[in-house]
């Protein structure tokens, strides 16, 4: 549809459209609901632990137990679904830690849909945290430097994959940008008899400054170098259609966006070219600000947080990933 002001301007009053409540929800354009959110928690081994994120107030390293109870009480609120990331005890230059069949991620997805079954639980599916260097995939030190590994590391992702889904994990969600993974993670998936197992893929995920306070929580920050030989340039949009384009031809059911707030011009040209389900990462730099702005007295937390997630809702996001879920449903109630 185009509008065509011209000639036909004013064509009527809309401040008559807003004079009360419920006449301004009929004309309403965008709704947020509980049933949209996705809650990003991090598992670590241990019993009663809790170990708070010190850039992300509210954000938690939290042991399977505690994570139970996090995620019930979330799921308690009206969040349907969480997001899980694990810290491993050890790490190595394999990220054994991420495939092993009791890894962390492996254990508290059982418990998880043990114990809340309706509870949806989607993985993250990385190497970074589980790798002493930090990286998302297998690195070759050379000469001139390190180098990443594309496709000696695809093998590693598809088995950290299957071994979430071996586990229960209802979606999995590839973060790791290497090319070609989605293709080797479906393949896998399939073959080892998951064919009913959704894959939604951090399609448009751009080397961002606002992941700081994350690789904190995730102890995930690499030794050496940065991401930007596999995530994308921030400057790129045209480049982002065609990593989502890709990875919707590989198979990927669900394309997600990364960051939100700053992207939302790459979130409404995703949704609108592709017209697939769409996830916005809002990540863990966009919670910190609004965290550290409400502590100072400087904005309202809860307007400015709701308000954020309704303008990636009018962008186009179907998803909402945000650690601000829990409270957002409360507020939503
Ligand atoms: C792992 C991963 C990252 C995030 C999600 N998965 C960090 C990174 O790429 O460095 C960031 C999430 C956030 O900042 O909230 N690859």
């Amino acid at each position: 549809m185009s509008l065509n002001f011209v000639g036909s301007f004013p064509f009527h009053r809309p401040r008559r459209l807003r004079q009360s409540p419920a006449l301004r929800r009929l004309v309403s354009e965008t709704q947020l609901s509980a049933a949209q959110l996705v809650l990003p928690l991090f598992a670590r081994a241990g019993r009663k632990l809790r170990k708070p994120v010190n850039a992300m107030p509210g954000v938690f390293q939290l042991s399977p137990d505690e994570l139970l109870r996090e995620a019930a009480s979330a799921h308690e609120a009206g969040v349907p679904a969480v997001l899980l990331f694990g810290i491993p005890d050890r790490k190595d230059a394999k990220a054994s830690g991420a495939y092993a069949a009791n890894g962390i991620v492996q254990q508290t997805v059982r418990l998880l849909k043990k114990e809340l079954p309706q509870l949806l639980v989607i993985t993250d599916v990385c190497l970074c945290e589980y790798m002493e260097h930090g990286h998302c995939g297998l690195i070759q030190q050379g000469k001139s430097g390190a180098r990443v590994l594309n496709d000696p590391t695809l093998e590693l992702l598809a088995r950290t994959a299957v071994s979430h889904a071996a586990a229960g994990a209802d979606v999995v969600a590839p973060s790791d940008m290497m090319d070609g993974r989605v293709r080797a993670i479906r393949g896998a998936l399939d073959r080892e008899g998951f064919l009913e197992t959704p894959l939604m893929s951090y399609a448009a995920k751009f080397a961002s400054a606002f992941y700081g306070p994350f690789r904190e929580a995730a102890e995930s920050a690499p030794l050496f170098g940065d991401r930007r030989s596999y995530q994308m340039d921030p400057a790129n949009a045209a480049e982002a259609l065609r990593e989502v384009a890709m990875d919707i031809e590989e198979g990927a059911d669900i394309v997600m966006v990364k960051p939100a707030l700053p992207y939302l011009d790459i979130l409404q040209r995703i949704k609108a070219e592709f017209g697939y389900p769409t996830a916005a990462y809002s990540v863990s730099g966009e919670y910190s600000m609004i965290k550290a702005a409400a502590a100072n007295g400087w904005i309202d937390e809860r307007a400015v947080t709701l308000e954020s997630l309704l303008a990636m809702r009018r962008a186009g996001a179907d998803i909402l990933i945000t650690y601000a879920a829990a409270d957002a449903a409360r507020w939503l109630k």
